[in-house]
């Protein structure tokens, strides 16, 4: 079965029912492109839970802000649609912003808990955009089950909740970040960093590293282990945007941090703004 590529929104309804009407299960794995190992492992895991998997591919401008990186985002579509194909994925829909905001949209969706500690602080309406994204595309896509990557932790609990309180019919998958081979987070913003940038980038993993070390050996005052974190990313000359630690449920920062808790980060490595977490 040949991979079809879709630019209507209205197109893919159409084959999504008709896919449902059989009685058969979609998966979908909402990306903004330029794919690397980490999408392909969500389209895999997608692959694990439904017949037919939709890869939608759209760099959403209502998830940005105004100072942000959205016209230079990294876009490679013949290349994408390659893996697609290769990660065996039935659909992908890849729409124009035309086909996804009438010029007069009013309707967003807004997530007022979970999103607005972390990168909801440091980017204001950045999880309206991506709420109202993705709402869009369950509707869409009409999948039983979608799947999110790890590596952004807060994106994942914010649409869990956007699931839950509104009721969607679906069931979310999160599935582990996938890291280079030192440890780097796969990003697509990854392909930003110059010269030493790459090797700077490492101190993430390796602060995230430390915390989990300090963690193993029992529970320990969550600002002693920032204050860790804050050692290593600033021995790599990475600008701090937030370290924190925080309980996995419900994103407030703790003050005692234990197994279980999530440690994440976020800094600039020269202009590329880079997060990562773990689970500790
Ligand atoms: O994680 C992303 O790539 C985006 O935030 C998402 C979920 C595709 C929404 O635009």
């Amino acid at each position: 079965m040949s991979m079809l590529v879709i630019t209507s929104a209205e197109e893919v309804q159409k084959w999504a029912m008709a896919q449902r009407a059989q009685g058969l299960r979609i998966g979908l794995v909402p990306t903004m492109g330029y794919l690397h190992a980490g999408h392909l492992s969500l389209i895999a895991e997608a692959g694990k839970h439904a017949d037919r998997v939709v890869v939608s591919i759209f760099v959403n401008p209502v998830q940005f802000g105004p100072n942000e990186d959205f016209e230079k985002y990294p876009r490679n579509e013949a290349r994408d649609l390659e893996l697609c194909e290769k990660a065996g994925a039935a659909v992908v829909f890849l729409p124009q912003v035309s086909a996804m905001y009438a010029p007069d949209a009013s309707v967003f969706v807004t997530e007022e808990r979970l999103g607005n500690g972390l990168c909801g602080a440091k980017r204001p309406g950045h999880f309206r955009g991506v709420c109202t994204v993705v709402a869009k595309l369950f509707n869409i896509a009409l999948p039983q089950v979608a799947v999110f990557g790890q590596k952004d932790y807060q994106q994942a609990a914010v649409i869990r909740r956007m699931v839950r309180d509104l009721n969607f019919p679906l069931e979310v998958v999160v599935a582990p970040i996938v890291r280079e081979a030192d440890g780097l987070a796969m990003s697509s913003r990854n392909v930003y960093l110059v010269g030493d940038e790459r090797s700077r980038a490492l101190g993430l993993s390796r602060a995230l590293q430390t915390a989990a070390q300090t963690i193993a050996a029992g529970p320990c005052a969550a600002g002693a282990v920032r204050g860790q974190m804050r050692e290593v990313l600033e021995k790599h000359a990475l600008k701090i945007d937030y370290v924190e630690i925080v309980d996995a449920e419900t994103l407030e920062p703790v003050s005692e941090a234990r197994q279980g808790h999530v440690a994440l980060i976020a800094v600039y490595c020269g202009r590329t703004r880079l997060i990562d977490n773990r689970v500790l």
